[in-house]
């Protein structure tokens, strides 16, 4: 760790981010003071006081935040290091790279039946669609052509929205309507790094026309209109929309193409796209990015930052957990006011078949749309038996670029294992090396996760197990043959859901006894609204423009959540973030769509809350939960006691005086949806209070199922209302029976008899934390 960023206002870790060499840095300086004068400009006046001239001031500024005190420059490490010493400066940041991690999904959850009916007690009936909440997306931009854009149905742009569509390459206030109302771009901390855009060779567009695809993908996965016959390639036909159907969308674009890898997505520009959003007047944000671990603490992370001052506004934000499982601790956007989500499969499959020559069929997945002649049989190779010349059986295994015998591949199938690089390169390098057909086998890192891939020629994915099957076939027969089944789309799959295995998992490794992510969703073979700027995969050759596209990632689940989050606002404008969120964690569901069974993980093991937090979103049960754990801005500052930060810390970060208790609070007394305690020493009580929000007149009692090992009391436990709003506190007392090996998991749920209440409990025996006054910080 550099010495470089040092931090004045107190040398709690906390707020030391990790010194990276940058070009450019966001200075954190917290909320914005009380009174601000306008004529002044204060981040200037520091900048050019700083680097000798206003003239190199301006130069070296890249933005200056509204909704926050703070501004982004290119600087250099000691400019930063001499910022980051001054008395007013929260945290100088390293603008960090951040990376972006149907439709059918909706009936699956409940919103409509298999015919489009709307149930009465859907969330869609009860919101009207989510009318008129505005979802506001960061993400790669958007494609405005699509259907999905439409504003059919939709009212006159909501008075209070600021927002518009700046004019930039091919995009306009002339690509806007009464659905899309706004698109912005934000590019100077991905130029400050990368320099200067280039739009020939990337093809991507200066505005917020949307390249990639992924930004068109989730925005109209949370707030598309209904489009009837979207698919792609044939798969998946129905009538595509979002999870708010009837609210406004607006993109914000900040995710650029990056020399080094896929995209990337600068703290800087994203900083930029909340404050203008939360100046435009979005309601929710959705985020499908973030990084990966090392997390930088809260107040030196550009998503919690943004998301915590648009807290304050009331704007709820939703953010995808990552897609680095399930590796434990992977999980990324872990502050407690970001609703974080994982992601699980919906009841769809688009099954295609291998049959072997000795007459074995084996199942697999595909959204291939050339077929083999199914009567036929072909010759089947192991593509570890065909490396070129130049290469050698470790690299053609994989099917890698150029590692392939044309001689040995040609008119023949092609087992490739899986990993590396792309999976539809794989395919493309067969047929390059001209091959017919393409079987793709899982490494048994990822056994049993199927994505189903539009290959460039016939072909599908396999298990781990299935792959097996079809190696041992291949390296135990003579003359192995084989042909391809085309793939179909199937739909009341059993088991699902099920999580998938590249959702990322907890534990928080950022706060430990705040356990992320939240809720899962939809998130594995979703169907959207995708670019037309170019094909479906990138392979030279590929010319399948399609106008939706089925892809997977907790990129697809977050907004999902968005949608929901977003129907639930227009439900009920006066909830706070943490009601919506709430909502959502303890109504969701905890079984699939097999006799009620528990959901699993992809390895067959049943999930716990590391993987799929609260369980899969259930929207209709979220429209009425019974009972909300609420929280308000204020109610944060105690939260930032308990993580150590001093008075004068958490003045600069919400901008109000807050005085700590002189006990040290805990954090698992912040009044979460869900119970953790990642150290539990003999015992611990823990505070919690519910805000009634069903009926006036109800009586909630509760129900326990304790960890292995852990005793749980709550009391009372019976909680008496007698009007809406009313609140009630319990305290929940966890002792330990015997020591536990790792975590264990349990719950308690409050019931009225209509509502069911469910928190989940997860708990690690450990040595008491050392408990420490708030003098020692300060
Ligand atoms: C932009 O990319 C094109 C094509 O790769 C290249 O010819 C051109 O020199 C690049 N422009 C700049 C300014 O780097
Ligand atoms: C999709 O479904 C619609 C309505 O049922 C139908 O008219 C259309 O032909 C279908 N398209 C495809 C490609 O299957
Ligand atoms: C496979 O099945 C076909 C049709 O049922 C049959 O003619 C053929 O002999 C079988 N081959 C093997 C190897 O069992
Ligand atoms: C195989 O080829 C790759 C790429 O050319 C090389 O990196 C690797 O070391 C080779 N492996 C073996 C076992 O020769
Ligand atoms: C790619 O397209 C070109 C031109 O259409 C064609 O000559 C070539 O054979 C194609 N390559 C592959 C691998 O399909
Ligand atoms: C599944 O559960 C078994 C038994 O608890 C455990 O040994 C195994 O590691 C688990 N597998 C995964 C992938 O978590």
């Amino acid at each position: 760790m550099g010495r470089f960023l040092i931090l004045c206002l107190a040398l709690i870790s906390v707020f030391l981010p990790p010194a990276l060499a940058s070009q450019s840095y966001v200075v954190y300086m917290g909320a914005n003071p009380e009174l601000t004068t306008t004529s002044v400009k204060p981040h200037h006046v520091m900048l050019s006081s700083l680097m000798g001239s206003e003239l190199a001031a301006n130069e070296a500024m890249l933005y200056v935040y509204n909704n926050f005190n703070g501004f982004a420059a290119k600087l250099t490490p000691e400019q930063a290091a001499q910022l980051s010493e001054r008395e007013d400066v929260v945290a100088v940041l390293p603008n960090r790279k951040n990376h972006l991690h149907t439709t059918r999904s909706w009936e699956f959850l409940g919103l409509e039946d298999s015919y489009g009916n709307v149930p009465k007690d859907s969330l869609w009936a009860k919101s009207n669609y989510g009318k008129d909440v505005i979802i506001g997306v960061l993400d790669t931009g958007v494609w405005p052509e699509s259907k999905s854009y439409s504003d059919e149905g939709l009212g006159p742009i909501p008075a209070s929205w600021k927002g518009e569509c700046v004019a930039g390459d091919q995009f306009g206030p002339e690509n806007c309507n009464r659905k899309l109302i706004g698109g912005k771009f934000f590019l100077k901390g991905y130029e400050a790094e990368e320099g200067r855009l280039n739009t020939t060779r990337t093809g991507d567009y200066r505005s917020a026309r949307d390249l990639d695809g992924h930004g068109t993908h989730t925005s109209t996965t949370a707030g598309g209109n209904f489009v009837p016959g979207a698919n792609t390639l044939g798969f998946a036909n129905g009538t595509a929309k979002g999870g708010a159907p009837l609210a406004r969308i607006a993109g914000y674009k900040v995710c650029w193409p990056s020399t080094a890898d896929s995209g990337g997505c600068y703290d800087a520009d994203i900083l930029a796209a909340f404050d203008e959003g939360v100046k435009d007047g979005v309601n929710v944000f959705s985020v499908s990015l973030g990084s990966d671990p090392p997390l930088n603490p809260l107040f030196a992370d550009a998503i919690a930052i943004g998301s915590f001052h648009a807290l304050k506004k009331g704007i709820t934000t939703v953010a995808s957990a990552g897609n680095s499982g399930p590796t434990p601790g992977t999980v990324s956007n872990t502050a407690p006011w970001i609703l974080t989500v994982a992601a699980a499969s919906i009841d769809r499959d688009f099954r295609a078949f291998v049959v072997l020559g000795n007459n074995v069929t084996i199942r697999g997945e595909s959204l291939a749309n050339e077929e083999l002649d199914a009567s036929k049989l072909y010759p089947l190779i192991d593509a570890a038996s065909a490396p070129a010349a130049s290469s050698n059986s470790s690299s053609s295994k994989y099917c890698l670029p150029g590692s392939l015998d044309e001689t040995k591949v040609k008119g023949k199938i092609v087992a490739c294992l899986r990993g590396i690089t792309a999976r539809v390169d794989k395919s493309y390098q067969v047929r390059v090396a001209g091959g017919v057909g393409v079987i793709l086998i899982n490494p048994a890192e990822n056994a049993n996760e199927l994505l189903a891939d539009p290959h460039v020629l016939p072909g599908l994915g396999l298990t781990y197990e299935s792959g097996q099957e079809v190696y041992n076939y291949i390296h135990t027969t003579k003359e192995p043959l084989a042909t391809i089944l085309p793939a179909r789309t199937v739909v009341g799959v059993e088991p699902a859901p099920v999580l998938t295995s590249f959702s990322s998992q907890g534990p928080n490794s950022l706060i430990p006894d705040i356990t992320k992510p939240d809720i899962a969703g939809p998130g594995s073979n979703i169907l959207a609204a995708f670019t037309e700027a170019h094909a479906i995969t990138e392979e030279p050759n590929d010319s399948r423009i399609v106008k939706y596209n089925i892809i997977s990632g907790t990129s697809m689940s977050c907004p999902h959540l968005s949608g929901v989050s977003a129907s639930l606002k227009a439900l009920y404008p006066n909830w706070s973030p943490a009601a919506i969120q709430s909502a959502i964690m303890t109504t969701a569901a905890q079984t699939d769509n097999t006799k009620g069974e528990q959901i699993l993980e992809s390895s067959n093991n049943a999930s716990t809350p590391f993987g799929i937090g609260a369980g899969n979103v259930n929207p209709n049960g979220a429209a009425d939960p019974g009972l909300i754990y609420d929280n308000d801005y204020a109610d944060y500052f105690t939260f930032f006691c308990a993580l150590g930060f001093s008075k004068n810390n958490i003045k600069a970060i919400s901008g109000e005086s807050f005085t700590c208790p002189q006990q040290r609070p805990k954090v698992v007394n912040l009044n979460y949806p869900s119970l953790t305690v990642s150290a539990l020493g003999q015992s611990e009580t823990v505070k919690r209070t519910v805000t009634n929000v069903g009926a006036a007149s109800s009586t909630y009692t509760v129900s326990i199922s304790k960890p292995d090992g852990v005793d749980v009391e709550i009391s009372p436990s019976t909680l008496s209302f007698s009007a809406l709003g009313q609140k009630k506190s319990f305290t929940v007392t966890l002792s330990k029976v015997t020591a536990t090996e790792g975590y264990v998991f349990g719950s308690y749920t409050w019931s009225d008899g209509t509502h069911s209440v469910r928190s989940s409990i997860i708990v690690k025996s450990g040595a008491a934390p050392r408990d420490v006054s708030a003098d020692d910080l300060n």
